[in-house]
This record gives structure tokens, sequence and C-alpha cells, in this order.
């Protein structure tokens, strides 16, 4: 932060370039020492715009030449700086230039560009990385059809890929070959891709609906072969969902997916041959958990739904970045569900989208779906961009319907396949598509402008003479970094009204016919509304944003008798489970509150018999039922409190995880035995939800330290094949006293000292521990020799665990904040994504107390006063200091 701030970049500057790149040839002489990278650009002049020279973008590149037609070009007749190259008076408009660079991919770090991953060469160009590959006009606008040919050492790497076809391939003399690529789809430069390595692959095939067959294959370091089955069935999943709900058909007669160990992300959607890391790839029983293989599931259909929502259609800039991954987010999400249970689906989403979304918006790195400004774009891939942006779709097809979202995305697809475009471009479809909506899309149009989380609350009355029910909601955003004042949002409200008998009634709103019963939409567009419902029989409970139809923060005036006669009776399972989330928050909070006070946290008995209630249901849906069980996260609750109090959140519900422990001793050992592994083991929904409520059940058992529940702990660990099983018990060891942890880790490591993947969960549950000694055990971990720094999966799993660990994180003598800092300034010389996404956990540091906020403040100016920050730590740092 000492030499000068680095400079945002600006939405209202966007600006289309003064060259278009039609055709780029580029020629890799893969060496170790050096990499030569030629490239062959066929530029035209956008005569759109006014005249200005070629700029390109370029970053650690070591220059060899530039030919401009047949001329080369000396020193004087170009510009060049640390970020570019300029060549100003290109002679006429349409012109062949040729430049040579050298390149070091085994000197990277930062994962981005060209690099080695065990040894193997692979790319990663969004948003970026291509300008650290060759000079170009880097930009999603841009797009170019390719032809890519790769020269290396044959027996170091007998793999050479690239996008597209393969068109050709050779002997290069010198114990060296050659394969040349060709794709025939104009792309833009984010989406090149380039692979060398000693890989092995898995092979199948798909035949699409008008009868292509498509050959496609999983790369994977030799040795992993056996780990790629359930991966290569998502992906053949994926291609037939898209046909059956999208009309979207694959359009190569190949598809590649290649597993890489050093990754900064989940997985990349590169034109035919996506990269994926190999935690969304790699899944065999004993080495994965039901998490893992769903995660595969859903992250295969999401890069492989980039096809179309993202490469055929792509980005005008990078401000429109939720134009892609709200998209595809959405759609994998659909996929999901159709492929599991649908309510679990929703209830994990939100979950997930309250955890991190929310908090994000909340806090000072608070953006729109659609920023206006940003200083590093790598810092944008965030929970708003994706989850929120995801939540943006799911209103769309909450308001037009599926018919309607249909006609909105076949349109979308008609008016702009090939082109580059923009959020507005995607909305402008579904209006036109739907005319007949009655939507008011620019108040719609909010959703992607203004940040923050819209709070609603309300009441309802019933008058028993006129038999009609009055619901009142309003709606609330406050201010977030840059955006002090905010208009109404168009918020759909998904609603029932549920009757003394359980079932729901007829929704008619004054004026109307009668409705029949059941779920309708409102639209909520003011900031405060009355709905009357008329002909209704008998004072109903409303149950509001069925589904989680808008992503806010309801508070409405439930009594604890209302809550609970949701949770039993609601027919919308999503607000089954919400209304016992609901509950059990403001139980927790009463007894944090009381703790602060000085007064004994007393649970109350309805709680405890409502989850009994729950238990007792539980074998009708085991799934849905272990959700159930599971009370509010602790960093969810604290979401809740003007003033974070990390202990007493972790002792309120620790206090009520012990109590639900020792009331349902016997009927949760029952559930146990009921769902203990039986017959063949199997990622089926079922199976899956039935270890989850065994799992769940456990972990109540220990929470009331429960001698019988150690032993099955420690059985488990012990005698499981599943990964999901041992690890689960093997956490539930690691977070306690009991004599046998240190046992139990050591020979967990032991065994799986080689799987990588499998050491991250090691790792991580030592992270996790809420144990005191877990900073001391962190820090001795980080000289572990399974743990390396420089690749991201364990940092996600020690330092990224250890963060998500409030009690730990947040100790109030500050010793987490300083070890975060040592961390973010070790990663930001090597790798500033990693570094970055670690020190983003510093953000909410003033909700905490005084004593913690100085010891956060302390630490983020340790970070902010390091020499050579990176962009991407800066942008985050500075944002927090504000
Ligand atoms: N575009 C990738 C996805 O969401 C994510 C990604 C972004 C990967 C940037 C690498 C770098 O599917
Ligand atoms: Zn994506």
């Amino acid at each position: 932060m000492d030499k000068g701030s680095p400079k945002a970049i600006l939405l209202k500057d966007y600006a289309a370039p003064a060259w278009w790149i039609e055709t780029v040839d580029l020629s890799f002489d893969l060496r170790d020492g050096g990499t030569l990278v030629t490239s062959r650009l066929g530029v035209r002049r956008n005569l759109d715009v006014v005249r200005a020279p070629l700029v390109l973008d370029g970053q650690e590149l070591e220059l060899v030449s530039v030919t401009v037609g047949d001329r080369p070009l000396g020193p004087d007749d170009y510009a060049i700086t640390p970020d570019h190259l300029t060549i100003p008076d290109l002679p006429g408009d349409q012109v062949a230039i040729e430049i040579v660079t050298r390149i070091h991919p085994e000197k990277n770090t930062a994962l981005e560009g060209l690099y080695k991953s065990s040894g193997n060469y692979c790319t990663q160009c969004e948003a970026e990385g291509f300008r650290k590959i060759t000079y170009f006009q880097d930009r999603p606008d841009v797009m170019a059809k390719y032809r890519v040919r790769v020269e290396g050492d044959r027996a170091a790497y007998p793999v050479l890929l690239s996008n597209g076809n393969l068109v050709d391939q050779g002997d290069a003399g010198d114990g060296r070959h050659w394969a040349l690529w060709e794709d025939p789809w104009p792309k833009p430069c984010y989406l090149f891709a380039l692979v060398a390595g000693n890989l092995v692959h898995i092979e199948d095939r798909f035949r699409t609906r008008s009868g292509r067959d498509v050959t496609l294959r999983i790369y994977v370091e030799p040795g992993n072969e056996d780990k790629c089955a359930h991966a290569m069935e998502s992906l053949i999943k994926s291609m037939k969902w898209d046909e059956d709900v999208y009309g979207l058909e694959y359009d190569l007669d190949i598809f590649n997916i290649v597993a890489v160990g050093d990754f900064n992300m989940g997985a990349m959607e590169n034109k035919s041959l996506n990269v994926f890391n190999t935690k969304y790839i790699l899944a065999r029983p004993d080495t994965a958990t039901d998490t893992d293989f769903l995660g595969i599931e859903a992250v295969v259909a999401h890069e492989y739904f980039h096809n179309w929502t993202g490469n055929r259609v792509t980005c005008r800039d990078w401000f429109q970045l939720s134009l892609k991954e709200g998209l595809t987010v959405f759609r994998d999400q659909q996929f999901s569900a159709d492929m599991n249970s649908a309510p679990v689906k929703r209830i994990q989403d939100v979950t997930r989208l309250r955890q991190v979304q929310f908090a994000e918006d909340a806090g000072p790195t608070a953006h729109p779906v659609r920023p206006d400004s940003y200083i590093e774009i790598n810092n944008f891939y965030t929970p708003t961009v994706y989850e929120k942006g995801a939540e943006v779709l799911r209103m769309y097809h909450t308001l037009l319907g599926a018919a309607g979202y249909r006609r909105g995305i076949d349109l979308y697809f008609a008016r702009h396949d090939g082109q580059a475009v923009t959020t507005d471009d995607f909305l402008a479809a579904m209006r036109d598509a739907n005319p007949d909506a009655g939507v008011d899309w620019e108040q719609f149009r909010r959703w992607y402008a203004q940040a923050g989380t819209p709070g609603v609350s309300g009441e309802g009355s019933y008058d028993p003479a006129t038999h009609t029910y009055r619901l009142t909601l309003r709606q609330f955003l406050a201010p977030t970094p840059g955006q002090p004042v905010k208009l109404p949002m168009l918020i759909p409200v998904s609603l029932g009204l549920v009757g003394p008998d359980g079932k729901d009634q007829a929704l008619t709103l004054a004026g109307e016919d009668s409705a029949t019963a059941g779920t309708r939409v409102l639209a909520l567009n003011a900031a405060e509304q009355s709905f009357t419902f008329t002909e209704v029989p008998a004072p109903p409970v409303p149950s509001l944003f069925r589904g989680f139809s808008a992503p806010i923060k309801l508070s409405f005036d439930y009594s604890d008798a209302d809550l609970t006669f949701l949770m039993a009776n609601d027919s919308d399972p999503f607000n089954r489970w919400e209304a016992g989330q609901t509950l059990a928050s403001r139980l927790l909070l009463g007894l944090v509150a009381d703790r602060a006070a000085g007064r004994d946290m007393a649970v109350p008995k309805g709680f405890i018999d409502a989850m009994g209630a729950t238990l007792s249901r539980a074998s009708e849906d085991p799934a849905f039922a272990s959700l159930a069980l599971t009370l509010p996260s602790e960093n969810y609750l604290g979401q809740l409190m003007e003033v974070i109090d990390v202990d007493g959140i972790h002792a309120a519900r620790n206090l009520v995880r012990a109590a639900i422990g020792r009331t349902h001793r016997d009927a949760l050992l029952a559930a146990y035995r009921a769902n203990a592994e039986q017959g063949e083991f199997s990622v089926s929904p079922d199976a899956i939800g039935r270890r989850a409520l065994k799992n769940a059940a456990l972990a109540y058992l220990l929470a009331a330290d429960d001698a019988d529940g150690k032993a099955l702990a420690l059985a488990q660990y012990r005698t499981a094949t599943g990964m999901t099983d041992v690890i689960t018990a093997l956490a539930l060891i690691a977070d306690s006293d009991m004599p046998e942890r240190a046992d139990a880790l050591a020979t967990f490591a032991a065994k799986w000292k080689d799987e990588a993947l499998v050491m991250d969960k090691w790792f991580m549950i030592q992270a996790t521990s809420s144990r005191p000694d877990t900073l001391a055990n962190v820090t001795a971990l980080l000289s572990h020799p399974g743990f390396n720094i420089r690749n991201p999966n364990k940092v996600y799993s020690l330092v990224g665990g250890f963060t998500g660990n409030a009690v730990a994180f947040h100790a109030a003598d500050g010793s987490g904040y300083e070890f975060l800092a040592d961390r973010v300034i070790e990663l930001n010389k090597l790798n500033p994504q990693v570094a970055s996404r670690m020190a983003k956990s510093f953000a909410r540091w003033r909700k905490y107390d005084g004593e913690r906020q100085a010891a956060a403040k302390v630490a983020l100016e340790r970070v902010a006063h390091t020499p050579d920050l990176s962009r991407d730590v800066y942008e985050i740092i500075a944002r927090s200091l504000e």
C-alpha cells in the first residue's frame, strides 16, 4: 500500500476495442528453462470506433520479436511497459501480426497463465491469465478462432491437448512430438487451454439427440483411473439433462476433462477442455465423502453447462460475470435438485447462501451482483456474483413460471449465440419473450444493481366477522459501501395460508374470483404493502417465502407456537425446515443473552420436545430429518447479532446440543442403528440421507458425552469402509478428549499419506476442532510433510478451516488474527489469489467486541504495510480498513 494505490476499473468506462482479433495461431515450444510462444494474429480494425493504436495486454513476458505483415519491428516501432505492448500506425484495416515471447511456467506459483502441476503443464486463463502467456487483447469481447500447435518431450509429456479437434500430430525429432488442435468456435481468450503431461484417461461416449457421437475423456495422473467413474457418469447425466430441460446440445465431437492437483478454484470451463481441481473429479467410496460425490456431480455439470451459458454466449466485460456464473449456478442447482432430493438441495443451497453471501452483503466487501467497479477482477468470483446471482435467476423462474422462463432462455440464445453480451441483454430477452408477464422489469433490474440483503418484516391479522386475512409486508435495504440510498425491490413472495387443520387454504385476494388452495406468488414492490385475502374460513398461519422465493431476511411476528405448528404441518418442506431454524435461532440467541447478562442458561423444554418429534418422524425422510435436526451454525447465529458474542454462541449451541443428546439418547441410538450401513455401498439420495441421519445422531450422542456414543464413534472409525463414516467419526473423536484421539489421527495419516485429497480432510478436521489447543496444532501442522503452502487445497483445508472456526480464529487474545496475517503475507508473494481469499476472513472484524477489533486492526495494518502487496490482497485489506 506504500507506493500509490492501484487504480479501479469502472463499468461506465467500457468502450469497444479499436481492433478485433479474428484468428489466433499459437505455437508452444515447451522446454524446461523457458517456453517459447509464437502467436500469429489476424487483426481487423473496428470501423465503428475512432482510430487508435493496437494495445495488447501482457505481463511477466520476455518479448523476443514482433513482426507486422512481413516487416520485423525494431524497438522504436512499439512501446512496451510492464502491462502493455502498444503498436502504433498499423498499415491498413486488416493486418497479420506475429509475436514471439518466452515464459517460465516452471516458476509460476500463482497458478495463473501457463504453469506446472506435479510436473505437468496446464493453463488457467480466466479471468486475465492469457496475458501471462502472450501479448493479446485480454478481454472477453474479443472473440477469435484458435489453432494451437503444442510441442514437447514425448517421454515426459505423452499427452498434448488444447481446445477443439485434434487435426494433426507428429514426431518433432530429438525425442519430441507435437499435436495440432483447431477450435472451430470463436471464443474469448479466457477459454483457451493447453495441457501437456504424463496422464492416463478413461473414456466413454454420448450420442446427442441429433445423433452426434461425442467422445468423452477424463485425464488424470497415473494411479487415479479408478476414481473417475462418478465424474464420467455425472458428465453424461448433465449432457442429457441440458438437452431435456434447456434444449441445448453439445457442439463438438470431443469433450475432455483434465484433473490437476494444484488449482486455485474448483474447475474451469475452457472450450471442450475443462480443467478441474482433482477435488471435483476423483472419488472412490473409501476416499470421498457423500458431500464430495455430490460436489463432483454439481461441478462437472456446472462446467459442462457453461458450454452454452458462458462459452457460446459470453460476457462483454467482467462486470457481467454473473451473466454466466449466476445463470450457470442456477442451472447446476436445478440439475442437482432433479438428480437428488429437491427440498434437501434447496435447504443446502440456502444454508450456504446465508452463511457466505449474506455475510458478504453485510460487510465492507459488499457489492452488487453486477459490480460497477473493481481493482482486481479475481476478487469478484464471489458468493454474491455466483450464489446471489443464481437467486436472481431463480426469481425470473418464479415470476415467469417454468414455461415463461424457458421462452426467455430460448430468445436469449436466438438473439445472442456467438456474442459477448450483458446482464441487461439477458433481462431484455426475458422481458421480450414474456410481454404479458406484468413484471416491472426496471424495478427487477435493481437485483443486479443494488448490494445488500433486503430485510422483510410484517404481520398478519384475521377478521373472523368478514373471514378476511390481512397480511402486511415491509421491505428495507440498509446502505452498503458506495450505495447510501436504496430503492424498493421487486420481491417475489411465494406463500400459502395454513389453516388450523394443517391444510393449505384458498388464496383469494379481495376482488378476485375464488382461488384454489395451495401456493401463489405475490409481488412485493413497495416499501410497505398490504394484501387482503377473502373467504378465509379460519385464522391461518402464513407460510411466507416458500422455497425461499427471494434472497431476503424475514422477520415476521410468529409466536413459538406458530413456528412449531409450521414445523409439523407446512406443505412446503423448505418452510418446515425454516420454521425449526427460526425457532432454534430465537432460542439460542435468548440463551446467549442470558449468559451475557450473567443469568443461567435454561433450555426450554418445548424446543427439545419439538426436536424429539422431528426425530420420531425421521424414518419418513432421513435426509430431511438430518437437516431439520441440525442447529443453525455459529457463523449464521453471529450474523443475527449486533456484536457477535463468539464464546456465548458456542456455549449456548453446545448446551442445547448436549440437552438434545441427553434427553433423546434412546431415540438417537435407535436412529443410529436403524440407519447403519446395510448392503452394498451406494451414493443414492436414499443411502446418503440415511448416512446423514445416522451421523447426525452420533454427533448428538457425543455432544452429550455419552459413553455408548463414544464407543460407537470409535467402532465406526475403525470398521467403516466409506469415507463419510470414517471421517465423521474421526472428526468427532478429534474434537473430543477421548484417550484414543492421538492414535486415531495418527493411524489415519499413516494410511492415507499418499492421497492428497484425503489428507486435506485430515488437516481440515484438526483446523475446525473447538479444542483449546487448535491454534497450536494448526501451527505445528504447517510443518507436516503432507502440508504445502503452494497447494491451494492444502491452504483451504488448514488455513481456511481455521478461519472458519469461530472460537479459535476469533480468540480474544488476537492470536488467530496474527496467525492469519502471517499466512496472508507469506501467500501474497506466492499466490495472490489464494492470499486474497484467505484475507477475506478479516472482512467482518468490526462486528466483534472492542478487544477483538483492536487485535484485528493491528493484524490488518501489518498486512497493509507489507512491501509488494498484490492488487488482490490490497483491495480486500483496503476495503476492510475503510
Ligand atoms: N469460471 C469458473 C467456474 O465457475 C471458475 C474459475 C474462475 C476458475 C477463475 C478459475 C479461475 O466455473
Ligand atoms: Zn462457473
